[in-house]
């Protein structure tokens, strides 16, 4: 693995390695990828059930980066093969999920639950086209959108984690605010998308570390524990807790059981990456590089589920208004989704 890439100590440390991606970057050649074919026919009955729902939140700290992309196509895949798949347009600031599923915008929203305009969840989900697969639309009126209070959220995370479907996937906005990390840390697999740009590993980085924080202080047990967490949020705090090994010695010093409780439960944090728009033969070593950077200087394993090539048949099937999955399944990007959501699937199993 070439340092250099993405290695650095911190994210002070990635931010110096920015000249030296954007140069990995633009020093192009002509991409030549085979895509390996997927193994799993796309039959219901060739794989067994899964035993129980599963949550997927698809961020990535960044706009425009193929969340919808991934979020639409993974579901369209699991769907396909007989899983009863709820689509969930989690992002408050600009829900455009449904477009990404066909031409008309559903007739009820997230808003209207939010607002309690209809009483229960269920009710806000709409039919796609797509058999199995539901889809929510996100909230468009700016006011719920930008002022989701604390108990709003926490009643909307509730029900979302009680939906009755095999898999919920949500697609989550662009950002780092407690309110976008919320919604990615309710899912036992939250899947980052990341393109080959330094601007993008930068935000998933702090997205990953943000998200790191947030989820062993939403572990800890009592109040000095999560204050102590608080501080490392702070990147230039006066403790000099700069990575999480830094705040879990931390946690050690002041309670030794508490210390040894966080360490497991930092162990179950295991987001997956799927590198996006991918060009060139060097942008195949972002996943790789970004497993390495995340064990190294985070403490956090990560696995790369796809590589997904940039293909202009994304643009066109969403210039049809058409779900790119249901038009271009057999293009390079669709296999490399399909062979993601056969991952899932099987990780799911397990
Ligand atoms: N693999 C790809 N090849 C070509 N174009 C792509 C690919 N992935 C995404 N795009 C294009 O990039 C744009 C953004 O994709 P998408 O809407 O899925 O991203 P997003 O992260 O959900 O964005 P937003 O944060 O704005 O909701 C779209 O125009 C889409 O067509
Ligand atoms: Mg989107």
């Amino acid at each position: 693995m070439s340092r250099g890439l993405l290695d650095g100590p911190s994210v002070d440390g990635l931010e110096s390695e920015a000249p030296k991606l954007t140069a990995a970057f633009s020093a192009r050649a002509t991409v030549a990828r085979a895509v390996p074919t997927v193994s799993d026919p796309p039959d219901a009955k060739a794989s067994p059930v899964v035993a129980r729902r599963q949550i997927v939140a698809v961020g990535g700290g960044k706009g425009g980066i193929g969340k919808s992309l991934s979020t639409s196509s993974l579901g369209i895949c699991l769907a396909r093969r007989g899983r009863r798949v709820v689509l969930v347009d989690a992002d408050l600031g600009g829900a455009n999920l449904h477009t990404a599923l066909g031409p008309n915008p559903p007739k009820l929203s997230l808003g209207d639950f939010i607002n309690r305009r209809v009483s229960s969840i269920e009710e806000v989900i709409m039919e796609t086209g797509v058999p199995n697969l539901g889809l929510i639309s996100g909230a468009h009126d700016y006011l719920t959108a930008s002022n989701l209070k604390y108990f709003q959220k926490t009643r909307l995370l509730n029900r979302i984690r009680n939906i009755n479907a095999d898999y919920i996937f949500l697609d989550i906005g662009a950002g780092i605010s407690f309110n976008i990390v919320d919604f990615f840390l309710l899912a036992e697999a939250g899947l980052l998308v990341v393109v080959p740009e330094p601007s993008s590993v930068e935000n998933a980085y702090r997205f990953l570390k943000m998200s790191f924080y947030r989820h062993l202080w939403s572990s800890a047990r009592g109040n000095g524990i999560r204050a102590v967490i608080e501080q490392a949020m702070d990147e230039k705090n006066q403790q000099g807790i700069r990575t999480p090994f830094d705040l879990l010695d931390a946690v050690e010093r002041k309670d030794e059981a508490a210390g040894q409780y966080l360490k497991q439960r930092a162990r179950t944090f295991r987001p997956r990456l799927i590198i996006n728009q991918t060009r060139y033969p060097e942008d195949e070593r972002l996943g790789p590089s970004m497993a390495s950077v995340c064990r190294k200087h985070l403490g956090i394993d990560i696995d790369c589920l796809a590589s997904v090539q940039y293909e202009d048949v994304v643009w066109q099937a969403q210039r049809r208004k058409k779900p790119f999955m249901l038009v271009f399944p057999d293009s390079k990007v669709g296999q490399s989704l399909e062979q993601a959501a056969v991952k899932l699937l099987s990780s799911s199993q397990r």
